[in-house]
């Protein structure tokens, strides 16, 4: 079966036809959904939808551009949505550089604090860092990330900085591009480190794979990402899903 590491099902382009399309997963294939909180909003969202579906996890943490609602008081509310049994993991945090809101000190401040509170609950962190690679690793590094684990999620570096990564305990999350024309550097990343650190995931309803690169994107065109690492590393379909599945498991410690 097939393990979504990252979706956001929360996401309003969902609205119409969430549990319809939520549903549908098991019988698609699909096994396993993390749906990762970006916001406080999309935490608490996230944490309903795992409530209601037996495959569904949440990830609960406040992404890099949306930190400025952070504070200690909406802080101790997201540290009491980490113990909860079906949150996996702390993200998605880090640092997001492409867009200059908030200022990067406020995200790095909360970048820290995160990683702290996954060290504290014992619970891997689903990373986004984008335009920020030093300084993403340098913090990752100095909180000792190896102890926490978990997975740079849509990684957008090189292959030399995911072997970087790999050295740190973590896993690399390959999403859509991996299938675009101009995803060399992705494809070149799945290349260049074994198959036990990759984590499938599509962070719907962004980045659509081919064939549906530009539409809504949903779980269920996770075939086309496996297909594409198949075909690079040589492997079949089949390996690379049951592969994937195991290493997921073995990250969210979510067992058979
Ligand atoms: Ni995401």
């Amino acid at each position: 079966m097939i393990f979504e590491t990252h979706a956001h099902y929360d996401d309003e382009a969902f609205d119409d036809d969430r549990d319809t399309l939520l549903s549908s997963m098991p019988r698609e294939g699909i096994g396993l959904v993390v749906n990762v909180g970006a916001s406080l909003k999309s935490t608490a969202a996230g944490i309903r939808l795992a409530e209601k579906y037996p495959f569904v996890y949440a990830a609960a943490g406040v992404h890099p551009n949306e930190t400025a609602e952070l504070n200690e008081e909406t802080f101790a509310w997201l540290r009491a949505q980490c113990l909860h049994k079906k949150v996996a993991a702390v993200g998605e945090i880090g640092l997001d550089y492409y867009w200059d809101e908030p200022s990067h000190e406020i995200q790095k401040l909360w970048f820290a604090r995160q990683l702290e509170l996954a060290a504290e609950v014992k619970k891997p962190v689903i990373i986004h860092s984008r335009d920020a690679a030093k300084d993403t690793f340098d913090i990752m590094t100095a909180h000792n990330a190896r102890e926490i684990g978990g997975v740079v999620h849509c990684f957008s570096y090189s292959a030399e900085m995911a072997q970087e990564y790999v050295k740190m305990g973590f896993y690399i999350g390959v999403g859509g591009v991996v299938t675009f024309k101009n995803g060399r550097k992705l494809k070149e990343v799945v290349e260049s480190i074994p198959i036990e650190w990759i984590l499938l995931e599509t962070d719907s309803p962004y980045l659509s794979p081919e064939p549906n690169r530009g539409k809504r994107n949903s779980s269920l065109n996770i075939p086309y990402i496996a297909q594409k690492i198949a075909e690079i590393k040589g492997m079949s379909y089949d390996e690379v899903v049951a592969v994937t599945e195991e290493n997921a498991r073995r990250m969210y410690h979510i067992q058979k």
